[in-house]
């Protein structure tokens, strides 16, 4: 079906294992905005989230773009609405607009560069030295760029409800027992967990690391989908998810991302709906710092 209909299939880190296996092509935000802009398929399956999928169909707006489950939102797009990030952007004059690729398409449309984890610190040097910013809506990637920057950045407060909830005490109990492991954190985490990090990176950065570093075993502080990808690319090495603090489950897994199913996919791709529609003039505004990311990565090697 998906040959007879010209249908690619994108799909985040955080999908379970099995639809991994059966995407096109697997990576990271950056790395599926990018694919989305350059492919040769008439239909996108994007097997993530709805902001995925949105930034998909900005960039390809001539494709029909597919969405598994239309509620596989997030939380961190959903902490900030248009009316008060609107607001926000009045009240902090003369600022530029940097927005996480993980807001809705409306807050792209308000903005004047989108960043994703693998380019946020890049985009913001990549601004002369005194551009004053306003970065949205994630606080944690926000103060670990404010760290690594010292721009000046007034930061939205939003969170991922998956990487503020990781347990320092758990995760330093797994360290006590992996001494030789390494921690490899995402830079959503929280300030007392990037502490102590050994390494902090995108989801494809984390994944790079595991298989240039020569350690053995790695505490990971992402959502648990990642492992499939560590574990396929390095047989010989442990990977330890992070607990929650409140876990019963023992690993962080982010309950949007897995509304995701191969069944409904496998639907989604037959009736060719739920369909991402966004509306021409929000699309062509949210469009711009869009591509204006893309061409920033470009330049610098991302
Ligand atoms: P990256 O894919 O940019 O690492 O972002 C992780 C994430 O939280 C996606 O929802
Ligand atoms: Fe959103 Fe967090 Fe889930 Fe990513 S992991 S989709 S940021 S809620």
């Amino acid at each position: 079906m998906k040959a007879e209909k010209n249908a690619i299939i994108l799909a985040h880190y955080y999908q379970t294992g099995d639809i991994q296996d059966i995407a096109d092509f697997v990576g990271d935000s950056l790395e599926l905005s990018q694919k989305a802009a350059s492919n040769s398929a008439d239909i996108i399956v994007l097997s993530g989230v709805k902001f995925m999928a949105e930034t998909a169909k900005i960039l390809a707006p001539d494709k029909k773009v597919l969405l598994p489950d239309i509620y596989a939102g997030c939380s961190l797009a959903d902490s900030c609405k248009p009316e008060d990030f609107k607001k926000f952007i009045d009240e902090n004059p003369g600022r530029t607009v940097i927005s996480y690729v993980n807001t809705n398409a409306e807050i792209k449309a308000l903005s004047d560069i989108i960043c994703t984890s693998s380019n946020a610190v890049s985009i913001v040097e990549s601004l002369p030295g005194d551009e004053k910013i306003i970065f949205a809506p994630d606080r944690n990637l926000g103060n670990y760029i404010l760290n690594r920057t010292g721009k000046d950045m007034i930061i939205w407060n939003g969170t991922c409800y998956v990487h503020e909830e990781f347990s320092l005490e758990a995760l330093l109990e797994l360290k006590k027992k992996n001494k030789d492991a390494k921690i490899i954190v995402h830079p959503e985490c929280e300030l007392q967990v990037r502490m102590v990090a050994d390494f902090i990176g995108s989801t494809a950065a984390m994944i790079d690391f595991t298989k240039n570093d020569n350690s053995k075993s790695y505490i990971v502080a992402t959502e648990a989908g990642i492992i499939h990808q560590m574990k396929k690319e390095n047989h010989d090495k442990k990977f330890l998810p992070v607990p929650p603090v409140d876990s019963t489950c023992g690993c962080s897994e982010c309950r949007f991302m897995k509304l995701i199913t191969i069944e409904k996919i496998y639907k989604c791709l037959l009736d060719e709906k739920p369909e991402i529609i966004i509306e021409k003039d929000i699309l062509l505004k949210a469009r711009k710092p869009i591509i204006r990311m893309l061409e920033i990565s470009e330049k610098q090697g991302f």
